[in-house]
């Protein structure tokens, strides 16, 4: 084969492979590669959005008499949580486990542990409402630091009675 013919034969293969390669690219696009439509994107974008909306919506504003529902979600609340109008719902057992009980279950810092009668009787001999004041305010006695709500101040002044009463009902 003389260089020329070589050459010619070479270009003429270059051009078919080209020719080839631009066909599977027009076939590839025909048959897959359609980039996804704006409009399948708003679609996914809506189910997404379906999907993640949450639960319950607060509605601010004048309601409709007619969609006022406040009676039948009352009755629901209630049959949630049997206790929600009684005490207020406050449970002492919970707001201590989660806020006190860090001190108060081992006796860090000086902190009377719960079920420590000894330690208790003086300060149950102080009466309730100075239990209640010390807990809420915070305290400082000669065994150490009592913070204030026991460091969680988005306790309400309820929530810190309810643990205190079961602080003392589990250590008398
Ligand atoms: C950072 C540790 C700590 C946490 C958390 C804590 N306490 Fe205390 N608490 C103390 C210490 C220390 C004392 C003892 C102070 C003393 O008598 O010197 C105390 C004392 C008390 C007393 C007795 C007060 C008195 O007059 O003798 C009560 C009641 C009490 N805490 C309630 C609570 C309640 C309720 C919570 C949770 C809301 C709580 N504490 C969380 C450290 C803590």
């Amino acid at each position: 084969m003389t260089d020329r013919a070589f050459w010619k034969s070479f270009s003429g293969l270059i051009a078919a492979l080209v020719a080839l390669a631009v066909v599977l690219f027009i076939l590839a696009q025909m048959v897959g590669g359609k980039p996804a439509k704006p409009v399948e994107a708003t679609a996914d974008a809506k189910a997404v959005a379906e999907r993640i909306k949450p639960v319950g919506e607060v509605t601010v504003g004048v309601v409709p008499a007619e969609k006022v529902t406040t009676t039948s979600s009352n009755a629901v609340m209630e049959a949630i949580i049997p206790s929600a109008n009684a005490a207020a719902g406050a449970d002492g057992k919970k707001i201590y486990d989660a806020s006190c009980m860090a001190c108060h279950a081992a006796g860090v810092a000086g902190a009377p542990k719960l079920g420590d009668k000894a330690n208790w009787a003086p300060r149950i001999a102080q009466g309730t409402d100075k239990l209640h004041t010390h807990a809420i305010k915070g305290f400082q006695g000669k065994a150490g630091m009592m913070p204030p709500k026991g460091g969680n101040m988005s306790l309400k002044d309820e929530d810190v009675k309810a643990a205190v009463d079961y602080m003392v009902s589990q250590s008398k």
